[in-house]
């Protein structure tokens, strides 16, 4: 009984995993690629800029993090995570941005 519930836990989260990477992830994957996110910023390693998954830690469970994010990426800004400032990113599209913050508030 032990192992069939195991098993059965399993494979909701494989199925979960593979609906997750079939949707937004892969799109706002390309998003962070093609509007430069990617050269300070990486999914679990702090660069110029905090890992992603860092973000989504530090925000998880908080409901206006989504609209604080969006604008803090368009208009940068500095102090949360340090001295050094993220320049503006005035040039992303505000349904881009959107769909990047909430990919990195689902991260885990
Ligand atoms: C030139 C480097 C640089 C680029 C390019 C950059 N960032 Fe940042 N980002 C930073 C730095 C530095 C911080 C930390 C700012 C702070 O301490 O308040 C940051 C912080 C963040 C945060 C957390 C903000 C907070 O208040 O906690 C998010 C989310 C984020 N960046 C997303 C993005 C996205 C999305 C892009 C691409 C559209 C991007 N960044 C491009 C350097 C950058």
């Amino acid at each position: 009984m032990k192992a069939l519930a195991t098993l059965m836990i399993a494979t909701s989260g494989l199925v979960l995993a593979t609906a997750a990477s079939a949707a937004e992830p892969k799109a706002a994957d390309a998003l962070i690629k093609a509007n430069g996110c990617t050269a300070c910023h990486t999914v679990d390693k702090k660069v110029v800029g905090p890992a992603f998954k860092e973000v989504a830690a530090k925000y998880r469970g908080q409901k206006d993090a989504e609209a604080n994010l969006i604008k803090k990426v368009k208009a940068g800004g500095k102090g949360v995570w340090g001295d050094i400032p993220m320049p503006p990113n005035a040039q992303v599209k505000d349904q881009d941005i959107k769909t990047i913050v909430q990919w990195i508030l689902s991260l885990k």
